[in-house]
């Protein structure tokens, strides 16, 4: 029998390093469902496929084979036998994702994938839909979020410090809009589980998130 451990929310909430840590302390696998939406962007922009092109979407789905590997615990993302892991964080690739996330065969292909990988290993799977559809049995849930300001903060901050020059406002705005895409598509949108612990990363710190996930999961372990 396998463990997982379920991490849902908007972007920019933290999911993704508190999901690594908790992974690593734990000795499960960390899966970045993000990554792999990325990947399948990544595949649609190459290729000069719109996101509302539900047919050449469907093609596409047929043709790209995105696969999972790890290398010095980092996951691996491999599109068509090419690891992409270095060209999926552009914005262009995430305002892609965040809209061809929303179309179902998309989902259904990549969450076909995800569920393999829950099956065979322990794993902390983070996301938008993995406590709500991809693992509804998952042993614990989390619904991490933060108000949009001070995850537009910290985004501004990232960016600032990479000598990326950016508009406050216009991340904000980005935040809002891409929660707002998410969480209104019909097809497993973006909700807090009815049996998800909400736990909110405004005016907590990073390792008072980890322990309080880790606490949480020895308790119902
Ligand atoms: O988490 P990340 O920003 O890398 O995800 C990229 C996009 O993929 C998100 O904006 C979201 O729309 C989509 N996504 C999703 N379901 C998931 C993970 C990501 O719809 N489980």
């Amino acid at each position: 029998m396998s463990y997982s451990i379920a991490i849902d929310g908007p972007a920019g909430a933290g999911k993704s390093t508190i999901a690594r840590q908790v992974a690593k302390r734990l000795g499960f696998i960390y899966v970045d469902t993000g990554a792999m939406y990325r990947a399948m962007a990544l595949y649609l922009l190459r290729k000069g496929i719109a996101a509302d092109d539900g047919e050449r979407i469907s093609e596409a789905c047929k043709d790209a084979d995105i696969t999972i590997e790890y290398a010095d615990g980092e996951q691996q993302v491999i599109l068509n036998g090419e690891n992409v892991n270095g060209s999926i964080r552009t914005e262009e690739v995430g305002n892609m994702a965040s809209a061809s996330a929303a179309n179902k065969e998309v989902r259904i292909k990549l969450v076909e994938l995800q569920r393999n990988m829950a099956a065979k290993k322990n794993v902390v799977m983070d996301g938008r839909d993995i406590g709500t559809y991809v693992l509804p049995e998952a042993d614990l849930k989390i619904y991490l979020t933060a108000s949009s300001a001070v995850r537009a903060e910290r985004r501004h901050k990232e960016l600032t410090e990479k000598g990326i020059e950016c508009d406050f406002d216009a991340i904000e705005r980005d935040i809002i809009d891409r929660d707002d895409r998410d969480m209104t598509r019909e097809f497993a949108p973006l909700r807090q589980a009815e049996d998800a612990v909400l736990l909110d990363s405004s005016y907590m710190g990073i390792e008072e998130v980890i322990d309080s996930i880790m606490e949480l999961f020895h308790g119902k372990k």
